[in-house]
C-alpha cells in the first residue's frame, strides 16, 4: 500500500499516512467516538449507537467513501484517521452542504494530539478529494473545540450557524 506522506514530528514517533482498507473500519468507529465525544478525556463507544453519530461509518464502502489511516512508521499502530463520505440532504448529517461535497470526519489519539498529525491528514484528505474530483468538502464543529482553529487554518471558511455548530467549507483549488 503506498505510503502518502512521512512525518517526522519531534516528539511524536514518524508517522506515515496511507489509505485506509476494509479492516480499519474498527478504527475509524474509534475515532468516530473521539471526534463525537471530543468534550471527554474518556472514550465513549456507547456514542456508537446513536444513529446521528453511526452515520458517518454505517455501511462503510459506499460510493464516494474515502479514508486516510496515519500510523507510525515503527510499529505500525493506527494513531489519527481522517475519512470523507457523501450524503443526501435527507439524511440529516451534521454539515451537509449539497449532495456533491463530502463531510469530513477527523480524530487522533489522546497522546499523539498536537504534534501536527491532525493537520497533515486534513491536508492529505484535501488532496485526495481534489483528485478524485470534488470541488469542496465540509464539515461541522462545535465553536468551543479548539479543532475549529486547525481547520482554519488549513483553510476551511464558515458557511453556516446553527446553534453552538457551525459548518466550514473548504474549497479545493
Ligand atoms: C482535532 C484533532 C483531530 C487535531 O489533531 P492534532 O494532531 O491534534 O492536530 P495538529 O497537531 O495538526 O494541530 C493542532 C491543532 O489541533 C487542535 N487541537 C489540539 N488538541 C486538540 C484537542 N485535544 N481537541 C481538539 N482539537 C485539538 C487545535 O486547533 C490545535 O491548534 P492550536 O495549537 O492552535 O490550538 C485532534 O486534536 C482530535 O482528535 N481531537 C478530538 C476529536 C475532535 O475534536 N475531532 C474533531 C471534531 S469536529
Amino acid at each position: 500500500m503506498a505510503l502518502l506522506q512521512g512525518l517526522a514530528l519531534g516528539a511524536v514517533s514518524e508517522v506515515v499516512i496511507r489509505p485506509a482498507g476494509p479492516a480499519d473500519l474498527w478504527f475509524l468507529e474509534r475515532m468516530l467516538c473521539w471526534a463525537a465525544g471530543w468534550r471527554s478525556d474518556e472514550l465513549d463507544e456507547s456514542l456508537l449507537a446513536e444513529a446521528a453519530v453511526s452515520r458517518y461509518v454505517d455501511g462503510w464502502g459506499r460510493p464516494g467513501d474515502f479514508a486516510l489511516i496515519a500510523e507510525t512508521s515503527a510499529g505500525g499502530e493506527s494513531v489519527g484517521a481522517a475519512w470523507y463520505r457523501l450524503f443526501g440532504a435527507q439524511e440529516d448529517s451534521y454539515g451537509f452542504v449539497d449532495k456533491k461535497t463530502p463531510e469530513v470526519t477527523i480524530g487522533v489519539e489522546p497522546g499523539h494530539r498536537g504534534g501536527g498529525i491532525g493537520r497533515a491528514l486534513l491536508e492529505a484528505l484535501a488532496r485526495s478529494a481534489r483528485a478524485n474530483g470534488y470541488s469542496t468538502l465540509s464539515l461541522s464543529v462545535e465553536e468551543e473545540n479548539p479543532a475549529l482553529r486547525l481547520y482554519e487554518r488549513v483553510g476551511f471558511e464558515r458557511r453556516s450557524q446553527g446553534g453552538r455548530a457551525c459548518t466550514l467549507v473548504l474549497l479545493l483549488d
